[in-house]
């Protein structure tokens, strides 16, 4: 069956490639994207979903919705366009192809939740978790209607990278981030420490470009790249964060999986803020917290790097890699 999927995302570069790998498996219809602030503002963000649907000549009936502006911890947002491009698409300028002003319609979502809910419609958050969890502020009882949340975010005893210990979603609004983990029944966290491995090399890149369906997908990652090689020298390509968690939707045997309580530090500016702190020590006894005693997550702890490289290719090429 088809997997129906609502995205949340602040549709920077890594953004943009999972909806382009949405768009290429047919074993994926993203039926909706909630575009906010994050990676770029979210009327950057919104634009982004508009060019890459144009582009693909995407049914527009695919909803596009104004997400979040600002995290609930009130601040204002800090873009990261080194990463990211001015625009979050690298090196392009897209055009904005809302000249009549941005339309805040978020209510869409509650409207798509419904139409899919005997679909078994699962959500893919890949950016910080501001918009979600006002999804269950306002609407806990259309929430009840998502079989399954799917975030990028967290590292667990691995460095951070928008500090040393906390990843950029999770640090972004950690506010929300708790919000959603202690009211979404199922959630399954894809954390730095799967999406680190997830890398695309120079070599994948320009073959995608020889023989692939998107010749956007080079100037992106080449862009993405360079941010990360200036960083770190021996890195061998850029991790690709937001597609291996789309990609978890569907192949879950990628993965090696826990089960586990998962805390995250809340706090203004400290170095701790966002960390996700998941219970592993063996005293406790995980056997109760793995059949859920606690409220416990599923969170990806490691990635068979084989399994995610072919499909990856596979689908970015239309050929097959086994
Ligand atoms: C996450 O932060 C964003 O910059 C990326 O798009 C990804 O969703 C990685 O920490
Ligand atoms: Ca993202």
């Amino acid at each position: 069956m088809v997997k129906k999927v609502l995205v949340f995302g602040d549709i920077g570069i890594d953004d943009t490639v999972a909806l382009i790998y949405g768009y290429f498996d047919d074993a994926i219809d993203i039926v909706g994207v909630v575009a906010n602030y994050g990676n770029i503002p979210r009327e950057k963000a919104l634009a982004n979903v508009n060019y890459v649907r144009e582009l693909f000549d995407i049914d527009p009936s695919i909803e596009v919705i104004l997400g979040a502006e600002k995290p609930m911890t009130g601040e204002n947002p800090k873009f990261v366009p080194e990463i990211h491009g001015e625009y979050g698409l690298g090196p392009i300028e897209p055009p904005l192809l809302n000249e009549e002003g941005v339309v805040e319609n978020f209510f869409e979502v509650v409207e798509i939740i419904n139409r899919y809910q005997d679909q078994e419609l699962v959500i893919v958050n890949i950016g910080r978790l501001t918009s979600l969890a006002t999804m269950f502020i306002l609407y806990p009882s259309v929430m009840e209607n998502v079989r399954h949340i799917y975030m990028m975010g967290g590292a667990f005893w691995v460095p951070g990278n928008a500090t040393p210990l906390s990843e950029a979603n999770f640090h972004g609004d950690p506010i929300a981030a708790q919000l959603v983990l202690n009211n979404a029944p199922d959630v399954t966290i894809i954390p730095l420490n799967v999406t680190q491995q997830a890398m695309a090399t120079p070599e994948m890149v320009d073959y995608i470009n020889r023989v692939g369906l998107a010749k956007i997908i080079k100037p992106l990652l080449d862009y993405y790249y360079q941010f990360y090689k200036q960083r770190n020298p021996r890195i061998q390509g850029s991790p690709l964060h937001d597609v291996v968690t789309l990609m978890a939707t569907i192949d879950e045997d990628m993965f090696m999986f826990r089960y586990l309580p998962v805390e995250i530090i809340q706090g203004v500016n400290g170095v701790e803020r966002g960390q996700s702190i998941a219970d592993i020590r063996p005293y406790v006894d995980q056997q109760e917290s793995e059949n859920g005693a606690e409220k416990s997550h599923r969170i990806a702890l490691e990635l068979d790097y084989r399994k995610f490289y072919n499909k990856f290719m596979s689908i970015m090429t239309g050929q097959v890699f086994h």
